[in-house]
C-alpha cells in the first residue's frame, strides 16, 4: 500500500502515530475498503479500533449511503434482534408499531458491529444469515427480507477462545473474519505515546484556554515504559487530568506517577483520611495540599468506576447474562471523521436504566456521597447534567441529592 494514501487516510481521520503497525492497520483497511468484504478488527480496548470501519465506509463506494454504528455490548438481550432486523407491530408486549431495524436502515452502506463477541448465540443466527445471503426477518414477521450491507465488527476478545468455548459460533466467526484488521496496543507503538501526548495536551489547553503542560524527560520515559493497559484511552484521560489540573506545568515523573493506576494504589491511606475530610492532609510535604488530594480521589475514583464495571460485566458473564452496561447502545462517532450520514442514535439512552457505579463506586470506598456530590459539581462548573454524566446517575437523582444535601 502506497505510503502516501495511508498518511492522507490517517490525517483525514485524525489518527496520530507513525509505528510502522498502525500504518500496516491502515493499509489494510484501505486495501480492502473498495471490495466488498466483512471485515473483523481486533485490538485492546481503547486500541483505536472504531478509527477502521469509518476508513472501510469511507474508502469504499458505500461512502455516500449510510454508515450505522453499533454497539453490540450495550444493547439488551432482548431487544437486540428487534435493533438490528426491526419488529412488527404486536411482535412483543410494547411493539405499538413496526419498526426498522439498523439492517434495513443502513441498506446499501455499512454497518459497524462493536463488541461483536458478546451477540447472544441466537442473534449470531441471524447474522450469519444476512451475511451469507442478505435475507433477514423481522420480529414477529414472516416475511423475508432482502438488505445490501457491508458489515465490520470489532471486539478484544480472543475470537478463538470463545469459539472453543461455544459462546461464537465458528461458522459466523469465519465469515465475519474473511479480512482481519489487528490494532496494535500502544505500548508497542513506542514515539507514539509521545506524539499522542503531545497533541492531547495541545488539543486540551485549546479548547479549554488554559496554559499547556509540557513534559520532561523523564516524564517522557516514563510514559514510554508504562504498559498502557486503557491504550489510547487511557493515555488521553490521563493527559487531560494533567492539563487541568497541572495546567502551565512541566510535568515531571513524579506527577505523572501520581495520575497512573499503579501510583494512585498508594494513595488509600489518604483515601481512609478523607472520610474525616480534613483540611489538609497527613503528607506534611507542603505542596500536597487538601485540593491535591482531592483531585487524586477523583482520579481515583473514577478508575474505581472504570473497575466496577468491568467486574460486574465479568460477574453477569458468569452468570451467563449479558452484561449490563451504562451507556447508549450505540457508538458515537466523532462527526468531524465521517462525511457521509451518520445516524447517532442514543434516543434510547432514557430508557435505559441509569446506571450509578460513579457515585456507587465512591460511596462504596466510604467517600460521603455529599462531598462526592458538591466536588463533582464543583468540577463541572455546576453543570447538572455533566456532573451527573461523571457521577453515573441520572440527573433527576441528582436534583434530589442536591435538595436532600442542600447543596444549591
Ligand atoms: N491513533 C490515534 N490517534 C488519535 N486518537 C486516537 C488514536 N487511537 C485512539 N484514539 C482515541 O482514543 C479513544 C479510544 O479509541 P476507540 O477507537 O474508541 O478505541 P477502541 O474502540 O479500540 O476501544 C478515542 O477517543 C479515539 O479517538
Ligand atoms: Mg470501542
Amino acid at each position: 500500500m502506497d505510503e502516501t494514501r495511508i498518511q492522507q487516510a490517517k490525517a483525514r481521520l485524525g489518527i496520530i502515530g507513525n509505528a510502522p503497525a498502525l500504518a500496516k492497520a491502515v493499509g489494510r483497511a484501505l486495501r480492502v475498503a473498495p471490495i466488498d468484504l466483512s471485515v473483523l478488527v481486533t485490538g485492546e480496548s481503547g486500541a483505536g479500533k472504531e478509527f477502521f470501519p469509518a476508513i472501510i465506509h469511507q474508502y469504499s463506494p458505500r461512502k455516500h449511503a449510510k454508515y450505522i454504528a453499533v454497539n453490540c455490548g450495550a444493547i439488551p438481550e432482548g431487544t437486540i434482534d428487534s435493533e438490528l432486523f426491526g419488529h412488527e407491530k404486536g411482535a412483543f408486549t410494547g411493539a405499538v408499531s413496526s419498526r426498522k431495524g439498523y439492517f434495513e436502515e443502513a441498506n446499501g452502506g455499512t454497518i459497524f458491529l462493536d463488541e461483536v463477541a458478546e451477540l447472544p448465540l441466537t442473534t449470531q443466527a441471524r447474522l450469519l444469515r444476512v451475511l451469507e445471503t442478505g435475507e433477514y426477518i423481522k420480529v414477529g414477521s414472516s416475511e423475508v427480507q432482502k438488505t445490501d450491507i457491508r458489515v465490520v465488527a470489532a471486539t478484544n476478545v480472543d475470537m478463538a477462545r470463545a469459539v472453543a468455548e461455544g459462546r461464537f459460533r465458528e461458522d459466523l466467526f469465519y465469515r465475519l473474519a474473511t479480512v482481519s484488521i489487528t490494532v496494535p496496543p500502544l505500548r508497542e507503538r513506542g514515539n507514539d505515546i509521545q506524539l499522542l501526548a503531545r497533541k492531547f495536551a495541545s488539543d486540551f489547553a485549546e479548547k479549554n484556554r488554559t496554559p499547556q503542560i509540557s513534559f520532561s524527560d523523564g516524564a517522557r520515559d516514563r510514559m514510554l515504559a508504562y504498559r498502557w493497559p486503557g491504550n489510547v484511552r487511557q493515555l488521553k484521560n490521563v493527559v487531560e487530568q494533567m492539563a487541568l489540573f497541572e495546567a502551565g506545568n512541566e510535568i515531571s515523573p513524579e506527577t505523572l506517577a501520581g495520575y497512573l493506576p499503579e501510583a494512585t494504589a498508594t494513595l488509600m491511606p489518604v483515601l481512609h483520611q478523607s472520610r474525616n475530610l480534613p483540611a489538609t492532609t497527613g503528607r506534611g510535604d507542603g505542596d500536597h495540599t487538601y485540593e491535591r488530594e482531592r483531585e487524586m480521589l477523583f482520579s481515583l475514583i473514577f478508575k474505581m468506576r472504570e473497575e466496577i464495571e468491568q467486574l460486574r460485566a465479568d460477574v453477569d458473564e458468569l452468570k451467563g447474562e449479558k452484561p449490563s452496561q451504562p451507556a447508549s447502545s450505540l457508538v458515537k462517532l466523532r462527526p468531524a471523521i465521517i462525511d457521509t450520514p451518520v445516524e447517532i442514535m442514543d434516543a434510547k439512552a432514557e430508557e435505559m436504566p441509569p446506571h450509578d457505579a460513579g457515585l456507587a463506586a465512591a460511596t462504596q470506598a466510604g467517600l460521603p456521597e455529599k462531598e462526592v456530590i458538591r466536588l463533582s459539581l464543583q468540577r463541572n462548573s455546576g453543570r447538572r447534567k455533566a456532573a451527573a454524566m461523571e457521577l453515573n446517575i441520572s440527573e433527576r437523582t441528582l436534583y434530589r441529592k442536591i435538595k436532600e444535601y442542600g447543596l444549591e
